[in-house]
């Protein structure tokens, strides 16, 4: 054993191994439903990530705020989106998971780096142009600011690495942009410098209507996309429902049939069976057979999911205690990164007598 080693080695024995592992987090707006496609593409990852890194997940409920909402809906829908996460399997003492709300520094952040933020960034957000197309009626300056405050939920927890999409890596970028501007003008090494944590694992899922589109949770067609929480029924209406392409032939070619292929894609990951394996056992069937047998794989995965769901909602104290154990955690640290930020810009330390 290497000096290095042996060091590494006493550190775990010792328990202190979360010293080393590099910090991730990530999370998920408190809107529209939790899907299929969170499910594979994101949270499948997420667990299987709980004993290598040390990970933060929280439900973004101060964003979800950028589009109306109903109070009582986003209560409620913080408290499922909360309940599927460790329905799904995330250990809330392997993972720190806390609302973004709770903990008031991710406000504060936002602030000093709106401070610094060039209103040019955040003019060229396609985001913010796609939503503000979208929702002409409500274009707040929430939903401009809407980068700064995830910059800041990265930035408190001195995150290494953000699990994104395609659709966030560009308020990566924006984050990313803040660290160089603060750490350049207040001192190199107050905010780490996150990167994209670009998984091997977890394939991307596509609307089952329009399987160029990624499946999204906001989706306004129910149709796209199959929610974690919904009945058998539904599930199975909709698979049935999905486009196939012109043609016969089960086969996976993204470019020629993007809907056969996206099926694929969910029954191979959910049975952990190679594609290849199911184009053969669909040789010469009829795509009505992979639907039937799609949807039963889809409704097997998610009936236990649902169970425990239904199960955890119907204990709002103990879900409330785990939220206060989560924020507990968060807190302490979010409060260190808040606390030297606003030393190095000059905000006075409040003197208690
Ligand atoms: N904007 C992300 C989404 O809608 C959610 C989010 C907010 C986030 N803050 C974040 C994701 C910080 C990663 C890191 O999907």
């Amino acid at each position: 054993m290497s000096a290095f080693h042996s060091v590494v080695h006493r550190a775990k024995q010792k328990r202190y191994s979360f010293l080393m592992k590099q910090t991730i987090l990530s999370g998920s707006t408190v809107t529209g439903n939790l899907t299929l496609g969170n499910y594979i593409g994101a949270i499948q990852n997420w667990k299987k990530m709980q004993n290598d890194y040390d990970c933060l997940y929280f439900l973004a409920d101060l964003h979800a705020l950028t589009v109306s909402q109903d109070p009582k809906v986003l209560r409620e829908r913080t408290y499922s989106f909360f309940a599927q996460y460790l329905a799904l399997g995330l250990d809330p003492q392997k993972n720190i998971i806390f609302a973004q709300s709770h903990i008031h520094q991710h406000t504060e952040l936002s602030w000093v780096l709106t401070c610094l933020t060039p209103l040019g960034f955040l003019n060229r957000m396609t985001q913010f142009k796609e939503k503000a197309e979208k929702n002409e009626k409500n274009v707040n300056a929430g939903l401009y600011t809407y980068p700064i405050l995830m910059a800041s939920d990265i930035l408190l927890y001195q995150a290494d690495l953000v699990p994104v999409g395609e659709d966030q890596r560009q308020h990566l970028e924006l984050c990313r942009d803040l660290v160089g501007f603060f750490n350049n003008r207040y001192g190199a090494g107050i905010l780490k410098m996150p990167q994209a944590f670009v998984s091997k694992m977890g394939a991307r899922i596509m609307s089952l209507q329009d399987p160029t589109k990624k499946m999204s949770k906001s989706d306004e067609n129910e149709k796209n996309f199959v929610s974690i929480i919904d009945d058998e029924k539904k599930i199975e209406k909709k698979i049935k429902a999905a486009a196939t392409d012109s043609g016969t032939e089960i086969k996976y070619d993204v470019d020629n049939k993007a809907g056969v292929s996206n099926l694929l894609t969910i029954y191979s990951t959910l049975s952990e069976r190679p594609i290849a394996d199911l184009e053969k056992e669909y040789e010469g069937k009829m795509y009505g057979h992979l639907k039937v047998d799609l949807a039963e794989v889809v409704i097997q995965t998610l009936r236990p999911v649902k169970a425990k769901h239904d199960e955890l909602m119907r204990d709002r104290a103990y879900l409330d205690k785990l939220l206060n154990a989560g924020a507990e955690r968060a807190q302490a640290r979010a409060q260190k990164t808040i606390a030297s930020v606003y030393e190095a810009v000059g905000l006075l330390p409040r003197q208690l007598f």
